[in-house]
């Protein structure tokens, strides 16, 4: 029997989640990071907060439903503010991405998984002749409204609608985590880039997704989510190499959040604490084999 595809009812059955329970979390591993090597005061802090949290958890608060949603209807519903909410992921791969760009010459340049179209317009500023594409008409909606000098396509990266050795240049950034396996995008970033040409991936880093790093928007007067896999470095390595990709620099770089504002704003130091050093963006900067 063919399988019913799951609506947006279906995804808004998603678990209650109570304020509480997500600052328990915060200042449990926040505990977890201090409570071998750290500070006497700090870990005292954190039981104590621990403490009148799982005390207050025993009253009656409003449980918000925090739903999964896939990435089509996703990013239709993110798609209006994507470009307005300000993104703690990507104020630390951007700089990332602009360097490892920074030495590659005018060309054919592809945006995949192009969303608004962010390295778009980078890669337009720098002068290249960009095609971008996404399987969100939403996001590239707003992508055509704000760069007519590009041109969009909708499509999956996992198809791409490009010929083959096509473009000198593919930008692929913080979608690869929403696929289970990478492998099959890197194939096809690798078949349309031509011999010789620069490859450079962003994606959310695997410490983040597996701490608690699914991508997050704000929906209903509250949040939703689309998920995100982790891939290890080990999985990325493998691919390149049965690709033919060589890998010219690995760039990883830690949250520049400001936790004393929003969903963190109740366990600001527990926040400070738990994301210290632990990298949010993985950018790889590779070459396509002669
Ligand atoms: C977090 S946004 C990133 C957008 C843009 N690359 C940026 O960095 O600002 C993820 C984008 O990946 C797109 N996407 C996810 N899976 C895709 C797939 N299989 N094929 C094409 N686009 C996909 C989504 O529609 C969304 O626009």
């Amino acid at each position: 029997m063919a399988r019913v595809p799951p609506t947006n009812e279906d995804y808004r059955m998603a678990r209650q989640v109570r304020t509480e329970e997500f600052l328990l979390g915060v200042e449990g591993a926040a505990l977890l990071r201090q409570v071998v090597d750290g500070n006497d005061e700090f870990v005292a802090e954190r039981v104590a907060a621990i403490g009148r949290l799982v005390e207050s958890l025993g009253g009656d608060q409003t449980a918000t439903a925090v739903p999964e949603f896939d990435v089509d209807d996703g990013y239709a519903a993110w798609a209006p503010v994507y470009d307005a909410i300000p993104n703690a992921l990507i104020r630390a791969e951007e700089p990332l991405v602009a360097d490892a760009l920074a030495d590659v010459q005018p060309g054919w340049a592809l945006d995949a998984a192009c969303g608004t179209g962010r390295h778009a317009a980078h890669l337009v500023a720098s002068g290249h002749a960009v095609v971008g594409v996404d399987r969100s008409a939403a996001m590239l909606a707003v992508a055509r409204r704000k760069l007519p000098q590009a041109e969009f396509r909708v499509g999956d990266m996992t198809a791409l609608p490009l010929d083959d050795g096509s473009v000198d240049v593919a930008v692929c950034a913080l979608a690869l985590t929403h696929l289970p396996d990478p492998g099959p995008a890197i194939a096809e970033l690798a078949r349309v880039v031509r011999p010789g040409g620069r490859i450079v991936l962003s994606d959310a880093h695997p410490a983040y997704v597996l701490l608690q790093g699914q991508a997050l928007f704000p929906h209903d007067d509250g949040l939703a989510f689309v998920r995100n896999y982790p891939h290890l470095h080990s999985r990325y390595l493998d691919a390149f190499s049965g690709l033919g990709l060589v890998v010219r620099r690995c760039a990883e770089s830690p949250m520049d959040a400001d936790f004393s504002a929003g969903l963190y704003a109740r366990a600001a130091a527990a926040a400070q604490a738990l994301w210290a050093g632990i990298p949010v963006a993985l950018v790889w900067s590779l070459q396509r084999g002669p």
